[in-house]
Protein backbone atom coordinates (compact mmCIF):
# COMPACT_ATOMS: atom_id res chain seq x y z
CA UNK A 1 0.00 0.00 0.00
CA UNK A 2 1.38 3.48 -0.40
CA UNK A 3 2.67 5.96 1.80
CA UNK A 4 3.83 9.51 2.00
CA UNK A 5 6.74 10.75 3.54
CA UNK A 6 7.41 14.20 4.43
CA UNK A 7 10.21 16.25 6.13
CA UNK A 8 8.80 18.47 8.03
CA UNK A 9 9.81 22.29 9.28
CA UNK A 10 9.16 24.09 5.37
CA UNK A 11 7.47 27.33 5.19
CA UNK A 12 4.64 26.44 2.35
CA UNK A 13 4.12 29.75 -0.34
CA UNK A 14 2.79 29.93 -3.06
CA UNK A 15 -0.48 29.15 -4.58
CA UNK A 16 -2.85 26.25 -4.75
CA UNK A 17 -6.02 25.71 -6.93
CA UNK A 18 -9.04 24.59 -4.69
CA UNK A 19 -10.67 21.59 -6.52
CA UNK A 20 -14.70 20.54 -6.58
CA UNK A 21 -16.37 19.34 -3.60
CA UNK A 22 -16.21 16.03 -3.58
CA UNK A 23 -19.69 16.11 -1.25
CA UNK A 24 -21.36 18.03 -3.62
CA UNK A 25 -20.48 16.11 -6.97
CA UNK A 26 -21.47 12.72 -5.51
CA UNK A 27 -25.34 13.89 -4.93
CA UNK A 28 -24.86 15.62 -8.06
CA UNK A 29 -24.04 12.46 -9.91
CA UNK A 30 -26.66 10.37 -8.62
CA UNK A 31 -29.09 13.16 -9.52
CA UNK A 32 -28.23 12.22 -13.47
CA UNK A 33 -30.46 9.19 -12.48
CA UNK A 34 -33.51 11.09 -12.48
CA UNK A 35 -33.01 11.77 -16.30
CA UNK A 36 -32.54 9.89 -19.44
CA UNK A 37 -31.21 12.90 -21.00
CA UNK A 38 -27.08 13.67 -21.08
CA UNK A 39 -25.45 15.35 -17.84
CA UNK A 40 -22.76 17.13 -17.94
CA UNK A 41 -20.99 17.74 -15.07
CA UNK A 42 -17.72 20.09 -15.10
CA UNK A 43 -15.13 20.75 -12.03
CA UNK A 44 -15.87 17.39 -10.40
CA UNK A 45 -12.53 16.01 -8.76
CA UNK A 46 -10.72 13.17 -9.37
CA UNK A 47 -10.75 11.41 -6.28
CA UNK A 48 -11.70 7.66 -5.46
CA UNK A 49 -15.32 8.38 -4.15
CA UNK A 50 -15.78 9.91 -7.43
CA UNK A 51 -14.86 6.89 -9.69
CA UNK A 52 -16.96 4.10 -6.85
CA UNK A 53 -20.16 6.38 -8.07
CA UNK A 54 -19.19 6.23 -11.72
CA UNK A 55 -18.60 2.76 -11.74
CA UNK A 56 -21.85 2.26 -9.58
CA UNK A 57 -23.99 4.65 -12.39
CA UNK A 58 -22.52 2.53 -15.05
CA UNK A 59 -23.50 -0.43 -13.03
CA UNK A 60 -27.17 0.49 -12.71
CA UNK A 61 -27.49 1.89 -16.24
CA UNK A 62 -25.69 4.89 -17.06
CA UNK A 63 -22.39 5.30 -20.01
CA UNK A 64 -21.10 7.41 -17.38
CA UNK A 65 -17.12 8.31 -17.25
CA UNK A 66 -14.56 11.10 -16.17
CA UNK A 67 -12.29 13.03 -18.36
CA UNK A 68 -10.23 15.36 -16.43
CA UNK A 69 -12.78 16.94 -14.53
CA UNK A 70 -15.98 16.14 -16.45
CA UNK A 71 -18.36 13.81 -16.25
CA UNK A 72 -20.48 12.80 -18.66
CA UNK A 73 -23.51 10.80 -18.16
CA UNK A 74 -25.35 9.14 -21.12
CA UNK A 75 -28.63 6.58 -20.81
CA UNK A 76 -27.13 3.69 -21.96
CA UNK A 77 -29.74 0.60 -21.06
CA UNK A 78 -32.73 -0.08 -18.80
CA UNK A 79 -31.82 0.78 -15.00
CA UNK A 80 -31.35 -1.78 -12.57
CA UNK A 81 -32.24 -1.61 -8.73
CA UNK A 82 -29.94 -3.38 -7.04
CA UNK A 83 -27.00 -1.38 -4.93
CA UNK A 84 -24.66 -4.48 -3.91
CA UNK A 85 -22.55 -4.65 -0.78
CA UNK A 86 -19.27 -4.33 -2.69
CA UNK A 87 -20.06 -1.23 -3.83
CA UNK A 88 -21.90 0.18 -0.58
CA UNK A 89 -19.33 -0.90 1.66
CA UNK A 90 -16.77 0.90 -0.50
CA UNK A 91 -18.69 4.41 0.04
CA UNK A 92 -21.72 5.10 2.24
CA UNK A 93 -22.70 8.04 -0.09
CA UNK A 94 -24.16 5.06 -2.19
CA UNK A 95 -27.22 5.13 -0.24
CA UNK A 96 -28.29 8.52 -2.28
CA UNK A 97 -28.96 5.93 -4.85
CA UNK A 98 -32.47 5.30 -3.04
CA UNK A 99 -33.71 9.00 -3.67
CA UNK A 100 -33.47 8.52 -7.71
CA UNK A 101 -34.36 4.89 -7.89
CA UNK A 102 -37.62 5.09 -5.72
CA UNK A 103 -38.41 8.09 -8.11
CA UNK A 104 -37.68 6.44 -11.38
CA UNK A 105 -38.41 2.98 -10.56
CA UNK A 106 -40.56 2.82 -7.90
CA UNK A 107 -38.19 0.00 -6.10
CA UNK A 108 -34.10 -0.22 -4.76
CA UNK A 109 -32.43 -2.45 -2.99
CA UNK A 110 -29.78 -1.26 -1.11
CA UNK A 111 -26.86 -2.93 0.86
CA UNK A 112 -26.57 -1.81 4.51
CA UNK A 113 -23.85 0.80 4.77
CA UNK A 114 -22.76 -0.50 7.40
CA UNK A 115 -20.56 1.77 10.33
CA UNK A 116 -17.07 3.35 9.38
CA UNK A 117 -14.11 4.79 11.54
CA UNK A 118 -15.99 7.99 12.54
CA UNK A 119 -19.05 6.28 13.93
CA UNK A 120 -21.76 3.69 13.14
CA UNK A 121 -23.78 6.31 10.92
CA UNK A 122 -27.15 4.94 10.92
CA UNK A 123 -29.71 6.09 7.85
CA UNK A 124 -32.74 5.81 10.06
CA UNK A 125 -33.72 10.01 9.37
CA UNK A 126 -33.60 8.72 5.31
CA UNK A 127 -35.86 5.26 6.15
CA UNK A 128 -38.20 7.69 8.22
CA UNK A 129 -38.28 10.21 5.72
CA UNK A 130 -39.13 7.78 2.73
CA UNK A 131 -41.74 6.30 4.83
CA UNK A 132 -43.40 9.44 4.99
CA UNK A 133 -43.26 9.50 1.09
CA UNK A 134 -45.13 6.41 0.66
CA UNK A 135 -42.37 3.85 0.46
CA UNK A 136 -42.28 0.32 2.03
CA UNK A 137 -38.95 -0.69 3.46
CA UNK A 138 -38.19 -3.97 4.75
CA UNK A 139 -34.52 -5.19 5.68
CA UNK A 140 -33.65 -8.66 4.98
CA UNK A 141 -30.27 -10.24 4.12
CA UNK A 142 -28.23 -6.82 4.72
CA UNK A 143 -30.67 -5.38 2.08
CA UNK A 144 -32.89 -2.34 2.63
CA UNK A 145 -35.51 -3.53 0.22
CA UNK A 146 -37.73 -0.42 -0.79
CA UNK A 147 -40.97 0.16 -2.59
CA UNK A 148 -42.90 2.61 -3.72
CA UNK A 149 -45.95 0.65 -5.49
CA UNK A 150 -48.23 3.53 -6.34
CA UNK A 151 -45.21 5.99 -6.90
CA UNK A 152 -43.91 8.75 -4.41
CA UNK A 153 -46.62 11.11 -2.69
CA UNK A 154 -45.44 14.19 -1.57
CA UNK A 155 -45.63 14.72 1.97
CA UNK A 156 -44.34 17.19 5.06
CA UNK A 157 -41.13 15.85 6.80
CA UNK A 158 -39.45 17.08 10.16
CA UNK A 159 -35.75 15.52 10.36
CA UNK A 160 -35.05 15.21 14.18
CA UNK A 161 -31.77 16.23 13.11
CA UNK A 162 -30.23 18.14 9.89
CA UNK A 163 -28.83 15.28 8.46
CA UNK A 164 -27.36 16.09 5.23
CA UNK A 165 -27.36 12.54 3.37
CA UNK A 166 -31.47 12.53 4.24
CA UNK A 167 -31.75 15.95 3.51
CA UNK A 168 -30.24 15.12 -0.21
CA UNK A 169 -31.90 11.91 -0.51
CA UNK A 170 -35.46 13.23 -0.30
CA UNK A 171 -34.77 16.20 -2.36
CA UNK A 172 -33.32 13.44 -5.21
CA UNK A 173 -36.58 11.37 -4.45
CA UNK A 174 -39.26 14.08 -4.08
CA UNK A 175 -38.70 16.28 -7.54
CA UNK A 176 -40.96 13.42 -9.27
CA UNK A 177 -43.07 12.67 -6.47
CA UNK A 178 -46.68 13.88 -7.03
CA UNK A 179 -47.06 17.16 -4.95
CA UNK A 180 -45.52 18.88 -2.77
CA UNK A 181 -43.05 17.63 -0.36
CA UNK A 182 -42.10 19.99 2.75
CA UNK A 183 -38.47 19.68 4.71
CA UNK A 184 -38.64 20.85 8.48
CA UNK A 185 -35.10 21.18 9.86
CA UNK A 186 -33.06 20.36 6.61
CA UNK A 187 -29.28 20.45 6.20
CA UNK A 188 -27.87 24.12 5.38
CA UNK A 189 -25.17 23.01 3.97
CA UNK A 190 -23.87 24.72 0.75
CA UNK A 191 -23.77 21.24 -0.99
CA UNK A 192 -27.24 21.17 -0.49
CA UNK A 193 -28.02 24.67 -2.24
CA UNK A 194 -25.83 23.38 -5.25
CA UNK A 195 -27.66 20.01 -5.57
CA UNK A 196 -31.00 22.63 -5.72
CA UNK A 197 -29.53 24.39 -8.42
CA UNK A 198 -28.36 21.58 -10.75
CA UNK A 199 -31.79 19.66 -10.09
CA UNK A 200 -33.80 23.35 -11.03
CA UNK A 201 -31.73 23.51 -14.14
CA UNK A 202 -32.90 20.13 -14.58
CA UNK A 203 -36.43 21.31 -14.68
CA UNK A 204 -36.99 20.71 -10.78
CA UNK A 205 -38.97 23.02 -8.61
CA UNK A 206 -37.42 23.79 -5.15
CA UNK A 207 -37.01 26.53 -3.22
CA UNK A 208 -35.50 27.22 0.11
CA UNK A 209 -32.60 24.99 -0.22
CA UNK A 210 -29.68 26.45 1.71
CA UNK A 211 -32.20 27.51 4.67
CA UNK A 212 -33.99 25.04 7.43
CA UNK A 213 -36.85 24.67 5.06
CA UNK A 214 -37.38 23.52 1.65
CA UNK A 215 -40.14 22.85 -0.52
CA UNK A 216 -40.27 20.66 -3.18
CA UNK A 217 -43.00 20.55 -5.90
CA UNK A 218 -42.89 17.26 -7.86
CA UNK A 219 -42.62 17.63 -11.52
CA UNK A 220 -43.33 14.83 -14.38
CA UNK A 221 -39.97 14.65 -15.93
CA UNK A 222 -36.58 16.40 -15.28
CA UNK A 223 -33.74 17.08 -18.31
CA UNK A 224 -30.50 16.58 -18.77
CA UNK A 225 -28.30 19.52 -17.46
CA UNK A 226 -24.84 21.12 -17.80
CA UNK A 227 -23.75 22.06 -14.01
CA UNK A 228 -20.42 23.40 -12.60
CA UNK A 229 -19.91 21.96 -8.91
CA UNK A 230 -18.93 24.13 -6.53
CA UNK A 231 -15.30 24.26 -4.71
CA UNK A 232 -14.55 22.20 -1.94
CA UNK A 233 -14.69 24.23 1.28
CA UNK A 234 -13.07 21.43 3.40
CA UNK A 235 -10.01 21.32 1.32
CA UNK A 236 -9.81 25.17 1.33
CA UNK A 237 -10.22 25.09 5.09
CA UNK A 238 -7.33 22.44 4.96
CA UNK A 239 -4.48 24.54 2.94
CA UNK A 240 -5.73 27.87 4.64
CA UNK A 241 -4.32 25.57 8.26
CA UNK A 242 -1.71 24.49 6.37
CA UNK A 243 -0.06 27.46 5.92
CA UNK A 244 -0.93 28.28 9.45
CA UNK A 245 0.89 25.67 10.86
CA UNK A 246 3.83 26.13 8.88
CA UNK A 247 4.04 30.00 9.17
CA UNK A 248 4.18 30.01 5.41
CA UNK A 249 2.18 32.81 3.30
CA UNK A 250 -0.10 31.43 -0.02
CA UNK A 251 -2.70 32.10 -2.08
CA UNK A 252 -5.86 29.85 -2.85
CA UNK A 253 -7.80 30.29 -6.10
CA UNK A 254 -10.44 29.11 -7.22
CA UNK A 255 -12.55 29.20 -3.55
CA UNK A 256 -15.43 30.87 -2.34
CA UNK A 257 -14.55 32.22 0.60
CA UNK A 258 -18.09 32.81 1.82
CA UNK A 259 -18.39 28.90 2.24
CA UNK A 260 -16.07 28.97 4.69
CA UNK A 261 -16.35 32.43 6.87
CA UNK A 262 -16.31 30.64 10.01
CA UNK A 263 -13.20 29.18 9.62
CA UNK A 264 -11.42 32.43 8.28
CA UNK A 265 -13.12 34.26 11.36
CA UNK A 266 -11.42 31.80 14.12
CA UNK A 267 -7.95 31.61 11.70
CA UNK A 268 -8.46 35.99 11.77
CA UNK A 269 -9.20 35.77 15.51
CA UNK A 270 -5.95 33.61 16.38
CA UNK A 271 -3.28 35.99 14.66
CA UNK A 272 -3.05 35.05 10.92
CA UNK A 273 -3.74 37.56 8.11
CA UNK A 274 -5.85 36.96 5.42
CA UNK A 275 -7.43 38.84 2.87
CA UNK A 276 -10.47 37.65 0.65
CA UNK A 277 -11.36 38.54 -2.78
CA UNK A 278 -13.89 36.90 -4.91
CA UNK A 279 -12.41 33.85 -5.68
CA UNK A 280 -9.59 33.93 -3.77
CA UNK A 281 -7.81 33.90 -0.27
CA UNK A 282 -4.87 35.06 0.60
CA UNK A 283 -3.46 33.68 3.79
CA UNK A 284 0.15 34.76 5.79
CA UNK A 285 1.66 34.03 9.31
CA UNK A 286 2.51 37.00 10.66
CA UNK A 287 2.96 36.29 14.27
CA UNK A 288 2.60 33.41 17.12
CA UNK A 289 -0.76 32.73 16.58
CA UNK A 290 -3.30 33.02 19.92
CA UNK A 291 -5.18 29.34 20.49
CA UNK A 292 -8.98 29.55 19.87
CA UNK A 293 -11.65 26.96 21.38
CA UNK A 294 -13.32 25.52 18.62
CA UNK A 295 -17.43 23.17 18.99
CA UNK A 296 -18.73 21.77 15.86
CA UNK A 297 -22.04 21.43 14.70
CA UNK A 298 -23.72 22.22 11.29
CA UNK A 299 -23.49 24.74 8.47
CA UNK A 300 -22.57 27.25 9.53
CA UNK A 301 -21.58 26.53 12.40
CA UNK A 302 -17.55 24.94 12.62
CA UNK A 303 -17.32 22.07 10.36
CA UNK A 304 -17.02 18.30 11.84
CA UNK A 305 -14.39 17.80 8.91
CA UNK A 306 -12.23 20.42 9.92
CA UNK A 307 -12.08 19.39 13.06
CA UNK A 308 -8.80 16.76 13.29
CA UNK A 309 -7.34 19.23 11.39
CA UNK A 310 -7.91 22.05 13.68
CA UNK A 311 -6.57 19.96 16.17
CA UNK A 312 -3.10 19.50 14.43
CA UNK A 313 -3.27 23.09 14.48
CA UNK A 314 -3.56 24.22 18.02
CA UNK A 315 -1.14 21.35 19.35
CA UNK A 316 1.10 23.46 17.71
CA UNK A 317 -0.02 27.15 19.49
CA UNK A 318 1.39 27.79 22.26
CA UNK A 319 -1.27 27.68 25.34
CA UNK A 320 -4.15 25.77 26.31
CA UNK A 321 -7.56 24.98 23.82
CA UNK A 322 -10.31 22.89 23.88
CA UNK A 323 -11.54 20.90 20.39
CA UNK A 324 -15.53 19.74 21.41
CA UNK A 325 -17.08 17.20 18.80
CA UNK A 326 -20.47 17.26 18.31
CA UNK A 327 -21.93 15.63 14.90
CA UNK A 328 -19.83 12.03 15.35
CA UNK A 329 -19.65 10.19 18.23
CA UNK A 330 -15.90 8.77 17.38
CA UNK A 331 -14.01 11.33 15.16
CA UNK A 332 -11.23 11.06 17.73
CA UNK A 333 -9.18 8.43 15.97
CA UNK A 334 -6.59 10.85 14.69
CA UNK A 335 -5.91 11.98 18.61
CA UNK A 336 -3.52 8.77 19.62
CA UNK A 337 -2.01 9.46 16.04
CA UNK A 338 -1.07 13.30 16.55
CA UNK A 339 0.57 11.89 19.79
CA UNK A 340 3.04 10.35 18.31
CA UNK A 341 4.47 13.46 17.29
CA UNK A 342 4.40 14.66 20.28
CA UNK A 343 1.19 16.37 20.66
CA UNK A 344 -0.12 17.01 24.30
CA UNK A 345 -3.71 15.85 23.68
CA UNK A 346 -6.27 14.66 26.61
CA UNK A 347 -9.88 13.09 25.67
CA UNK A 348 -12.54 14.13 27.89
CA UNK A 349 -16.00 12.82 26.57
CA UNK A 350 -16.61 15.06 23.68
CA UNK A 351 -13.76 17.08 24.33
CA UNK A 352 -9.97 17.04 23.33
CA UNK A 353 -8.21 19.16 25.84
CA UNK A 354 -4.66 20.69 24.19
CA UNK A 355 -1.62 21.78 25.47
CA UNK A 356 0.38 23.55 22.88
CA UNK A 357 3.83 22.41 22.45
CA UNK A 358 6.84 24.64 21.18
CA UNK A 359 7.14 22.18 17.91
CA UNK A 360 6.67 18.37 16.86
CA UNK A 361 8.91 15.56 15.34
CA UNK A 362 8.42 13.74 12.88
CA UNK A 363 7.17 10.00 13.30
CA UNK A 364 5.60 7.00 11.76
CA UNK A 365 1.43 7.54 11.45
CA UNK A 366 -1.27 5.64 10.22
CA UNK A 367 -4.28 7.35 8.73
CA UNK A 368 -7.73 6.01 10.07
CA UNK A 369 -10.28 8.01 8.40
CA UNK A 370 -10.30 11.15 5.64
CA UNK A 371 -9.92 14.41 7.47
CA UNK A 372 -7.83 12.34 10.10
CA UNK A 373 -5.38 12.01 7.39
CA UNK A 374 -5.65 15.47 6.27
CA UNK A 375 -4.71 16.21 10.20
CA UNK A 376 -1.73 14.27 9.96
CA UNK A 377 -0.60 15.74 6.81
CA UNK A 378 -0.82 18.91 8.31
CA UNK A 379 1.24 17.93 11.60
CA UNK A 380 3.87 16.04 9.42
CA UNK A 381 4.26 19.53 7.50
CA UNK A 382 4.89 21.22 10.78
CA UNK A 383 7.11 18.83 12.34
CA UNK A 384 11.15 18.35 12.53
CA UNK A 385 12.26 15.62 10.66
CA UNK A 386 10.87 12.66 8.79
CA UNK A 387 7.17 11.32 8.94
CA UNK A 388 5.78 8.35 7.01
CA UNK A 389 1.86 8.44 6.85
CA UNK A 390 0.78 5.07 5.94
CA UNK A 391 -3.08 3.55 4.98
CA UNK A 392 -3.44 7.07 2.94
CA UNK A 393 -5.78 5.51 0.66
CA UNK A 394 -8.05 7.45 2.75
CA UNK A 395 -6.68 10.50 1.75
CA UNK A 396 -6.66 9.51 -1.55
CA UNK A 397 -10.79 9.36 -1.16
CA UNK A 398 -11.03 13.33 -0.64
CA UNK A 399 -8.00 15.09 -1.37
CA UNK A 400 -7.01 15.71 -5.46
CA UNK A 401 -3.56 15.86 -6.74
CA UNK A 402 -2.50 16.28 -2.79
CA UNK A 403 1.16 15.86 -2.76
CA UNK A 404 1.52 17.47 -5.88
CA UNK A 405 -0.15 20.40 -4.51
CA UNK A 406 1.49 20.35 -1.41
CA UNK A 407 5.04 19.89 -3.41
CA UNK A 408 4.56 22.98 -5.81
CA UNK A 409 3.68 25.12 -2.51
CA UNK A 410 7.21 23.95 -1.44
CA UNK A 411 6.58 21.29 0.91
CA UNK A 412 8.79 18.11 1.00
CA UNK A 413 6.81 15.59 0.47
CA UNK A 414 6.88 12.71 -1.55
CA UNK A 415 4.42 9.18 -2.02
CA UNK A 416 6.16 6.09 -1.95
CA UNK A 417 4.77 2.38 -2.83
C1 LIG B 1 -21.99 14.13 5.11
O1 LIG B 1 -22.12 12.84 5.67
C2 LIG B 1 -20.57 14.20 4.57
N1 LIG B 1 -20.39 13.18 3.54
C3 LIG B 1 -19.58 13.99 5.71
O2 LIG B 1 -18.27 14.18 5.18
C4 LIG B 1 -19.80 15.06 6.77
O3 LIG B 1 -18.93 14.82 7.86
C5 LIG B 1 -21.26 15.00 7.26
O4 LIG B 1 -22.14 15.15 6.11
C6 LIG B 1 -21.58 16.10 8.26
O5 LIG B 1 -21.33 17.35 7.70
C7 LIG B 1 -20.87 13.41 2.31
O6 LIG B 1 -21.45 14.44 2.04
C8 LIG B 1 -20.63 12.32 1.29
P1 LIG B 1 -25.09 13.38 8.29
P2 LIG B 1 -23.58 12.31 6.14
O7 LIG B 1 -26.18 12.51 7.75
O8 LIG B 1 -24.60 12.79 5.17
C9 LIG B 1 -26.21 11.02 12.24
C10 LIG B 1 -16.11 13.67 4.69
O9 LIG B 1 -15.17 13.80 5.45
N2 LIG B 1 -27.25 10.41 11.40
O10 LIG B 1 -25.29 14.86 8.32
O11 LIG B 1 -23.47 10.87 6.41
C11 LIG B 1 -24.82 10.55 11.82
O12 LIG B 1 -24.52 9.31 12.44
C12 LIG B 1 -17.39 13.06 5.17
O13 LIG B 1 -16.14 14.10 3.50
C13 LIG B 1 -28.19 9.57 11.99
O14 LIG B 1 -28.16 9.32 13.20
O15 LIG B 1 -23.74 13.11 7.51
C14 LIG B 1 -23.94 11.66 12.30
O16 LIG B 1 -23.66 11.50 13.68
C15 LIG B 1 -17.20 12.40 6.50
N3 LIG B 1 -29.15 8.98 11.22
C16 LIG B 1 -24.81 12.90 12.09
O17 LIG B 1 -26.17 12.43 12.02
C17 LIG B 1 -29.22 9.22 9.85
O18 LIG B 1 -30.14 8.69 9.19
C18 LIG B 1 -24.46 13.67 10.82
O19 LIG B 1 -24.70 12.82 9.74
C19 LIG B 1 -28.26 10.09 9.27
C20 LIG B 1 -27.29 10.68 10.06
Amino acid sequence: MDKIVINGGRKLKGKVKISGAKNSALPILFASLLTDEPCIITNVPNLADINTTIAFLNFIGKKAQLNKDTVKILPFKNYNHIAPYDLVRKMRASVLVMGPLLARLKKVDVSLPGGCAIGARPIDIHLEAFKKLGVKIKVSGGYVKMSAPNGLIGAKINFRFPSVGATENIMLAAVLAKGKTIISNAAKEPEIEDLANCLNSMGAKISGAGTKTITITGVETLKGTRHKVIPDRIEAATYLIAAAITKGDICLESVCPKHIKIIIEKLKKAGLSIKEEKDKIYVKWVKDLKPQNISTDVYPKFPTDVQAQWTALMAVTNGKSGVKENVFENRFMHIPELKRFGADLAINGRTVNIKGVKELSGAPVMVSDLRAGAALVLASLAANGESIIARIYHLDRGYEFLEKKFKQLGADIKRIK
